[in-house]
């Protein structure tokens, strides 16, 4: 059984997250979430329970059968939200074995047998995936001893000074009896809480590193290298569902409509039903189902989600352009501008890093 964490409101993806929670955003024009129950089946992961809180429902119609191929889905919806130690704590209430608890943001393809088998030789309590980056300023560090097991939790270093560049992956592997150090009623995260408190009453706890693909979606740039490290095979190819390769890193899928003067500049996945129109460049981007670029416009370094609509001469570069949302004719948006799902991009229009809200959605009061 694996309890994966989809309940966080996804702030720093907003304004995608008003609407679409982060983890059924598409990578590669499949949701975020199915790659990882894609995931989790590979190590024979038969029964899910998605930890919930924010957008229940969409998670619901997603899976109406509660399946997704040989996996069993459950669902744990919180009443409010309980950090993600108490959500845990709620999802896997009752568990009699071991279990996996993954975060519902990282694009991962690391080890989950290695992960059982060190956590099973070593008797441990709980087992965690670390992964190495360059500035681990900004991460739950975690130190460990030769025989992996955990030293210390060392939460957001300051610059240089953090004991080791191997941060928390979002991945473990728990005992039943975790679940009772987790207190019931209040929130309680669990790698700022719980582990350090298991670490400080003598628990086992252990570490595996892991030098498998890692990248932590939730937030706007990366998001965006996630769809092309995707796109360039980095989970195997085909990179999205059904996709075929019409030239050297340039994907389709169903039925495009590609104007012969266009320009398409790889990798590069054109959604079914995209419409692509004369002199249009395409560029290291992602159509979703349903899009259109019209005359003389460039997509470059970046993402339309379905039904997006890019007018004439418009520029679109390493920015985000939500469900159904239009870009007008002339309008240029630029350096990781993100635009709400339905949102609308006035003609002529020049915009740097920007968040344009959805329709109906007033910042101020969320
Ligand atoms: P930001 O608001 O942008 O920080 O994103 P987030 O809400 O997803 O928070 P964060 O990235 O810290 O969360 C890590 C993982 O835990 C994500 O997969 C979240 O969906 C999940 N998560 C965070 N808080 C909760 C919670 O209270 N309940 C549940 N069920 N999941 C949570």
């Amino acid at each position: 059984m694996a309890v994966v964490l989809v309940g966080g409101e996804g702030t720093r993806l907003r304004p995608l997250t008003y609407t679409t929670p982060k983890p059924l955003l598409p990578i590669c024009n499949r949701p975020f979430l199915e790659r990882q129950l894609l995931w989790l089946a590979s190590s024979g992961v038969d029964e899910v329970v998605l930890s919930m809180g924010y957008l229940p429902d969409a998670f619901k119609q997603r899976f109406p059968d509660d399946r997704f191929g040989e996996i069993q889905i459950r669902y744990a919806v919180e009443d409010e939200p309980l950090g993600t130690g108490g959500a845990i704590r709620f999802a896997a209430e009752g568990a009699t074995g071991t279990f996996l608890v993954c975060n519902g943001d990282v694009l991962t393809d690391l080890d989950i047998r290695e992960l059982l088998k060190v956590h099973e030789a070593a008797a441990a309590e709980a087992t965690i995936a670390l992964t190495q980056v360059e500035d681990p300023s900004a991460f739950g560090v975690v130190p460990t001893a030769e025989d992996g097991r955990v030293l210390a939790f060392v939460v957001k270093p300051p610059p240089g000074l953090a004991p080791t560049d191997w941060i928390n992956a979002g991945t473990y592997v728990l005992e039943p009896s975790m679940l009772e150090r987790i207190p019931t009623g209040v929130t309680a995260s669990v790698e700022r809480e719980t582990f350090p408190r298991t670490l400080e009453s003598g628990g086992a706890l252990y570490a595996v590193q892991s030098d498998a693909f890692w990248l932590d979606i939730g937030v706007p740039r990366q998001f965006l290298d996630a769809q092309e490290f995707v796109l360039d095979g980095v989970l195997g190819f085909p990179p999205a569902p059904g996709a075929r390769e019409q030239g050297e890193g340039i994907w389709v899928q169903g039925d495009v409509d590609v104007d012969p003067t266009a320009r398409l500049a790889p990798p590069v996945l054109l959604g079914d039903g995209s419409v692509i129109g004369a002199d249009v460049a395409v560029k290291r981007s992602v159509l979703g189902p349903g899009c259109r670029v019209r005359e003389a416009a460039s997509v470059v370094g970046s993402v339309l989600l379905d039904g997006a609509q890019v007018g004439a001469r418009s520029a679109i570069t390493d920015s985000i352009v939500g469900s159904g949302a239009e870009v007008q004719a002339g309008a240029s948006i630029g350096e990781v501008t993100v635009v709400g799902a339905g949102a609308v991009v006035e003609a002529g229009t020049a915009m740097l890093g920007a968040r344009v809200l959805p329709p109906g959605v007033d910042e101020a009061a969320t």
